[in-house]
Parts: C-alpha cells; sequence; structure tokens
C-alpha cells in the first residue's frame, strides 16, 4: 500500500502505521559532512564541478540559492511528513526556514553528494516503512546539483594534521548530536553532544551548552584541548577567540560525568549561517571504561523497573538493542529484559540529567515538537510523547 501525500484521511492514520512499522533511522552525525584527517574531500569537490550545469542555477549563485530555487519541489512532494510534527520523525524540512533546517539536518549536505540521505533514502524499500514515496526524477536531478553544489562550498580546516570533524552547520536552538568516526576506527559511535543557540539580533554569539563527551561502553577516551571554530558563510576560518578549552585533557567514559570541560562555549565570532568544525590537539582511545554503575539506589531501581522498562520496550525492539550499530552504542537496551536491571539502568541513566527531566537527552530527543535528528519521536504524536514523560520524569528525578 502506498499512501499519498494528499490524501489526508490515510496521511492521518499514517501515525498509527508507521509507530508499528517503523524502521530505525541512523543519524550518521551533525551535518555529516564529517571528513577524516587523511581529508576525503576530493571526492565531493571533483563531483562539484557541473552543480551550476546541472541545477541551472546562474553564475555566482550559492548552495542556498540553488536551493531555494527547487524548495517550492521537495516541499510539494516531501514536506507532508518531514515538516516538524510530521510523521516522518525526521522533521528536515522545519519551517519557517527551510534551508536552515535541511543544510543542518544530519547526512543531507555531504563531502561526497551521492552519498546523502536525502538521495539515497527515500529510494529504499524501507522508506516510510515501506508507505512513502520515491522522488521523482526532476527532483533527483535537482537535488543532486544542489547538493554537488553545497559539498564545494564544505569548509576544509587548514589545520588539518590535527583531528578533526569537518564543519557542518549546527541545527540552531536544538540539540546536536556529533559523531567521532572520522577521528578514527576505535571512535566510531562515540559522540559529543550540545545544544545551540544563537544570541542577538541579528546573530552575533553562538551560545553552546551541556557540551557532553558520550564514550561507547568499555571505552575510555581521551581528549586534548578541543577547539570550536567558526567557518562564516562567505569563507575563512575562526577559531573560537576565547580558545575556551585550552585547559582540557581528560579521559571520558560512561560512567563518569561526561561535560566536556565547563561544558558552556560562547562563540563570540559567529555569523548566521555559518558553519562550526572541531578540532582536537589528540583524541584517542585511552582504555576500557570502569564497569558501570547501575541505577542510584534500590528505590529508584524498583522505579526503574516498574515505570522506565516498559516506556522503553518498543526503543529495544526497533533500532537500541544491536539491531542497528549507532543506536545501539549511544543507547544499548539489549539487557532490558534481563534481572538484575543494573545494565539497562546504567545505559539509561548515562542519558538523563537526574533531576532535570527537561534537559534530560531521552526526553529531548523524542519531543516531536523539537527539529532534534532522532529517529523515533512517537511519529509526530505529542500525546503518546507526553505520557511517555510522564512516566520517566519521576525517575529521572530520584536518580539525583
Ligand atoms: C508519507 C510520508 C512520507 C513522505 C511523503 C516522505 N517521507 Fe521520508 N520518511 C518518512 C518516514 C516515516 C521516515 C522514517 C522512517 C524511515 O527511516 O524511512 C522517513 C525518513 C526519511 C529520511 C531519513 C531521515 C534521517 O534522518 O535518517 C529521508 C532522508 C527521507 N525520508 C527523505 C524523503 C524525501 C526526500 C521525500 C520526498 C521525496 C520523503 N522523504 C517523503 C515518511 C515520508
Amino acid at each position: 500500500m502506498k499512501f499519498s501525500t494528499s490524501d489526508s484521511s490515510l496521511v492521518l492514520a499514517a501515525p498509527l502505521l508507521l509507530a508499528a512499522l517503523v524502521s530505525c533511522t541512523v543519524i550518521s552525525g551533525a551535518g555529516t559532512a564529517t571528513g577524516t584527517t587523511s581529508g576525503d574531500a576530493t571526492t565531493g569537490t571533483g563531483a562539484g564541478g557541473g552543480a551550476g550545469a546541472g541545477g541551472g542555477a546562474p553564475t555566482g549563485a550559492t548552495g542556498k540559492d540553488v536551493f531555494l530555487a527547487l524548495q517550492a519541489d521537495i516541499l510539494g512532494e516531501c514536506g507532508a511528513c518531514h515538516k516538524l510534527g510530521g510523521v516522518a520523525d525526521a522533521p528536515f524540512l522545519a519551517l519557517p526556514d527551510v534551508y536552515s533546517s535541511i543544510a543542518a539536518w544530519p547526512g543531507i549536505i555531504t563531502l561526497t553528494p551521492t552519498s546523502s540521505i536525502l538521495l539515497t533514502h527515500p529510494g529504499l524499500s524501507s522508506h516510510g516503512a515501506g508507505m512513502a514515496p520515491d522522488m521523482s526524477k526532476p527532483l533527483r536531478a535537482k537535488v543532486l546539483a544542489w547538493l554537488q553544489k553545497e559539498a564545494t562550498e564544505i569548509p576544509k580546516p587548514t589545520e588539518s594534521t590535527k583531528p578533526y570533524i569537518t564543519p557542518f552547520k549546527p541545527l540552531l536552538g536544538a540539540f546536536n548530536t556529533v559523531y567521532l568516526d572520522p577521528l578514527g576506527k576505535t571512535l566510531e559511535s562515540s559522540s559529543i553532544s550540545f545544544n545551540a543557540v544563537e544570541l542577538g539580533s541579528p546573530p552575533s554569539m553562538l551560545l553552546l551548552t551541556h557540551i557532553e563527551v558520550h564514550p561507547v561502553a568499555d571505552t575510555t577516551i581521551h581528549l586534548v584541548h578541543p577547539i570550536f571554530s567558526v567557518y562564516p558563510d562567505g569563507g575563512g576560518e575562526e577559531p573560537d577567540p576565547i580558545d575556551s578549552f585550552s585547559s582540557v585533557d581528560h579521559a571520558f567514559d560512561l560512567n563518569g560525568d561526561g561535560t566536556l570541560g565547563t561544558g558552556t562555549v560562547i562563540l563570540t565570532n559567529w555569523q548566521k549561517g555559518g558553519r562550526i568544525g572541531l578540532a582536537f590537539e589528540a583524541a584517542e582511545v585511552s582504555g576500557l571504561g570502569t564497569p558501570l554503575d547501575g541505577c542510584k539506589s534500590d528505590a529508584t531501581k524498583a522505579q526503574f523497573t516498574k515505570d522506565v522498562i516498559p516506556e522503553l520496550q518498543y526503543c529495544a525492539a526497533t533500532c537500541h538493542s544491536g539491531m542497528m550499530d549507532k543506536p545501539t552504542a549511544a543507547m544499548n537496551l539489549s539487557q532490558l529484559m534481563m534481572m538484575p536491571v543494573d545494565a539497562a539502568c546504567a545505559q539509561v541513566r548515562a542519558r538523563i540529567h537526574p533531576g532535570d527531566p527537561a534537559t534530560s537527552d531521552i526526553l529531548i530527543v523524542t519531543d516531536p515538537s523539537k527539529q532534534v535528528a532522532h529517529g523515533y519521536k512517537f511519529a509526530g504524536n505529542k500525546s503518546k510523547y507526553s505520557a511517555f514523560k510522564a512516566a520517566v520524569s519521576p525517575w529521572i528525578n530520584a536518580e539525583k
């Protein structure tokens, strides 16, 4: 069965169907214009040559100009499900600034345009559990030309001998996850998350808060001197003028506090439409993690078992228990049904802020009203999300 976006009754029925059938979505990194220190930028740049020709864009047109010319088409074909709160749970076409939404969505603008999820995903038989359409041929050609243009605009850090994450556009006013895969095989699926908010009008600063390191289980990550840089829209590279994390030399594991430095950076050199990059003096796996702590106490363990485990069944059954590498590395629920529940409790505990449900990852990423990249947001169903929030919040508070 296919449903068309013009048939509103089917679209309304979709959340139910999709909640049952939704497939895992792997989010491969904020911006996923993730590079390697050896730099695979050449693939992207080379392919970008045909951009002008393919898109029919005037000379001097930027990636944004090329996108704006196809925006109405993509909204028409994909917008119904991919808006904020849409059934897709992937609001990369969130209004009002659609370009900012799509350019910041993980995996869309890539160094190698043909590997963009925007081109590869809609054609999958699993797209929307088999019920969502593929992209039309004419739109596909326009989108490819746009992505080729964008690939030529991805900046490369000048000090590229240091381990770095290729500059990306942060999701603004939202929770971002940057995977550390480009830093080396051993760091695969470990990540750094943060909230990004622009300050000033027009925006002149970027405030990053709750900057946290998420190593995978049984791994200690050693990070030295991380530095964020701003890459303005018009070109250039401007490292954090305050060099906020110059004294960071720290080992992180799943058990400990993941806060990177003070957990906060204000990039006073931010410019609207810019990218941020992240480089390190050193980033490596330095050992095994310490054995995981479970819940805080027997009382919170009982509460976790009674209130939280039932809520997480769906997460475990779909993506978070070995079915998919990244979701499982981020929060491994494969031991959810095993007693004692300490392993599951430790995994979930690493994704909350005890005592503070509002800033806890498990509640932020699943919120259908937030433009955060996460494969599941209750298929846009706000009341289901509220019920989940009500069920897990008392445990989050009790863990403090
Ligand atoms: C009828 C609803 C519907 C329409 C229309 C639709 N999609 Fe989707 N799309 C989904 C659902 C549901 C998912 C999540 C499940 C999955 O992974 O396929 C999804 C997932 C995606 C993803 C993966 C997002 C991520 O972060 O991993 C991409 C990319 C995508 N769609 C692109 C498109 C494009 C491009 C179009 C227009 C040609 C489109 N979709 C039209 C329902 C839809």
